[in-house]
């Protein structure tokens, strides 16, 4: 599926990714109001990885909605709506609002300031915090699945994890972006972005996001599904993932990389590898790893 934030905007953009071959497309993360992203430059890339610091910028739940409406009037794939706020109670206003668009699965970033701690620390980093924002989003979601996106720049993924699932998680997407990083121009001798430091995605970090579903699924006892993202540009990356534990995967990173056809490129290297492997189902990978051991 389509990761959060990348080609997410319109419903023009989720079509074109839908013919693609993508399973389902994520929504940017969107803001209960309209919410400015930081200035240029906000990206930079090389092939092993990319720094971004877009800053979340969103025009907020009504012009979502218009989107999302859109969207609805033929929808070639599931939707997951991605919803940030910078407390609890916004967290759970803007589920509310999206909620009525019936998308399919409600997908929570938790990786924004909680302007409620002294600190201002992302709920990403607190369980208490993380769980506090699962159970707002759980007592308006009716029955659209919640997923909490979760942080690597954690201590330990998942305690955090097993307290959201306690507080009524449906489910995990990790990971977002590692970080922050910063790049520095040689010349100028300044940070190339604008913002200084910027998430880290792409290759690089998949030996990060393997670790952390690792950790996400062992801590949950595999019983709650994982969208497994973060570094996944090839069907061998995919399948490394479930093996750690997921069950669905998001790319983000690699689709400026190897273009839209990445969706249905992954797809068709991941049935190559499993027919050569005498895998009937890439299904039989979920959680492999972990069985690896008791076996
Ligand atoms: C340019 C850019 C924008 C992003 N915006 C969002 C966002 O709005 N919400 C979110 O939850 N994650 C966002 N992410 C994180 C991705 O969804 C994903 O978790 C992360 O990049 C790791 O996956 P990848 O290596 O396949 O890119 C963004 C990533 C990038 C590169």
């Amino acid at each position: 599926m389509l990761a959060s934030g990348i080609w997410g905007i319109t419903a023009s953009s989720w079509r074109r990714v839908a013919k693609h071959g993508a399973g389902a497309v994520t929504t940017k993360s969107l803001w209960l109001k309209e919410h400015k992203g930081h200035s240029n430059p906000v990206i930079i890339s090389t092939e092993h990885w990319t720094l971004n610091a877009v800053g979340v910028p969103d025009a907020g739940v009504e012009k979502a909605k218009e989107e999302i409406g859109e969207y609805n009037k033929d929808k070639p794939v599931p939707l997951i709506a991605n919803i940030i706020a910078e407390s609890a109670e916004n967290y759970a206003k803007t589920a509310q609002a999206i909620v009525e668009l019936k998308p399919d699965f409600l997908e929570v970033n938790i990786s924004c300031p909680n302007i409620e701690d002294e600190f201002g620390r992302p709920f990403a980093c607190s369980a208490d915090d993380a769980a506090a924002v699962t159970k707002a989003v759980k007592a308006v979601s009716g029955d659209i699945p919640v997923f909490i996106k979760l942080s690597p720049n954690v201590e330990n993924i998942g305690t955090i994890a097993l307290a959201c699932a306690k507080a009524g998680a449906d489910g995990f997407t990790a990971i977002n972006t590692v970080g922050p990083g910063m790049a520095i121009d040689l010349r100028s001798r300044r940070p190339i972005l604008a913002n200084r430091v910027g998430g880290l995605s792409g290759p690089a970090i998949k030996p990060i996001a393997v670790k952390c579903i690792a950790d996400v699924y062992k801590a949950t006892e595999g019983k709650l599904p994982i969208i497994g993202t973060g570094g996944v540009a090839t069907g061998k990356d995919a399948m490394e993932l479930m093996l750690a534990g997921a069950s669905l995967i998001g790319i983000g990173t690699a689709v400026a990389d190897r273009g839209a056809d990445v969706f249905a490129k992954v797809c068709e290297e991941m049935s190559a590898w499993c027919d050569a492997e005498g895998v009937a189902s890439c299904g039989e990978l979920i959680g492999g790893m972990h069985r690896s051991f008791s076996s």
